[in-house]
């Protein structure tokens, strides 16, 4: 394909496969912009997921349902003109999938066509079934998500632990097995106790990517505004902050707000 470069090699559903083989971690995080996604590409991450994380961290929503299929698009064709080599994994966004396979077919060719991603990912298990098979059917790779899965949150009332209860965990199971057999290329578990991940990553062949599911799975992955520190009021017990950019870009903007109003920028240097 004209758009690969020579020197890099893209990561492929085939590489995350070969990495489980391997017993070799794998390593995921999302974006939504050009400029993140070019860093976090050059930082050497397997895998970036335009989450539909984007309702809540881009636009402010206080959950994932309200964004929609063109913002998802949006989002997803500024990181795919980013990225040099991780492979790109679409979210399909709250109503474009659970209703009927024909509509979300139509969705994931939209996603695929016009974003340029590599692949999609969708929440749920047994009841997306025949929506996962017509995906899988035109050739287009599926990530399914089980556990906490965000766009259920009116179902489950709250954001807590999944799966804690026998009945619970053998769905899950179940659900992962289906998802495996049916030809998805990989497989999140969100916020999940870490024995019962440790058991899906033990039991099914394609790679576990776990955020708050323990380390006992394939990889993981971590919304980046989270694990940057940018957004300091999220902070469950599975999150890990790399940095504190929160404090890093208000102090920045706070020293420029008082370099205009002291007439100190710009400079004699910094003008024509
Ligand atoms: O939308 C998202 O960011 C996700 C991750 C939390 C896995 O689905």
């Amino acid at each position: 394909m004209s758009t690969y470069s020579a020197e890099v090699k893209r990561v492929t559903t085939h590489t995350l496969q070969e990495m489980k083989n391997r017993n070799e971690k794998i390593s995921m995080l999302t974006a939504y912009d050009f400029s993140l996604a070019k860093i976090v590409d050059e930082a050497g991450i397997d895998a970036i997921l335009v989450g539909d994380s984007a309702s809540n961290v881009m636009a402010g929503h206080e959950t994932t349902l309200p964004i929609t299929l063109e913002q998802m698009i949006y989002h997803a064709s500024s990181v795919v003109r980013a990225v040099k080599r991780a492979l790109v994994v679409v979210d399909m966004p709250f109503g474009t999938y659970q209703g009927n396979s024909s509509e979300a077919l139509r969705s994931a060719i939209k996603i695929m066509k016009e974003s340029g991603g590599h692949a999609v990912k969708m929440e749920g298990g047994r009841e997306i079934k025949e929506s996962v098979i017509r995906i899988l059917s035109a050739g287009i790779p599926v990530m399914g998500h089980l556990g906490l899965t965000p766009q259920s949150i009116y179902k489950f009332g709250t954001y807590t632990v999944r799966a804690k209860e026998e009945e619970e965990a053998e769905r899950l199971i179940e659900d992962a097995k289906m998802l495996a057999e049916l030809g998805c290329f990989g497989l999140v578990l969100e916020k999940i106790p870490a024995h019962l991940a440790k058991k899906v990553a033990e039991t099914i062949q394609i790679p576990v990517i776990g955020i708050g599911a323990g380390n006992e799975v394939d990889g993981q992955i971590l919304v980046l505004h989270d694990m940057l520190g940018i957004n300091k009021e999220f902070k469950p017990r599975f999150l890990r902050r790399y940095a504190d950019l929160h404090t890093i870009i208000l102090s920045g903007i706070k020293q420029y707000v008082d370099d205009v109003r002291r007439v100190d920028f710009p400079n004699e240097k910094e003008q024509y």
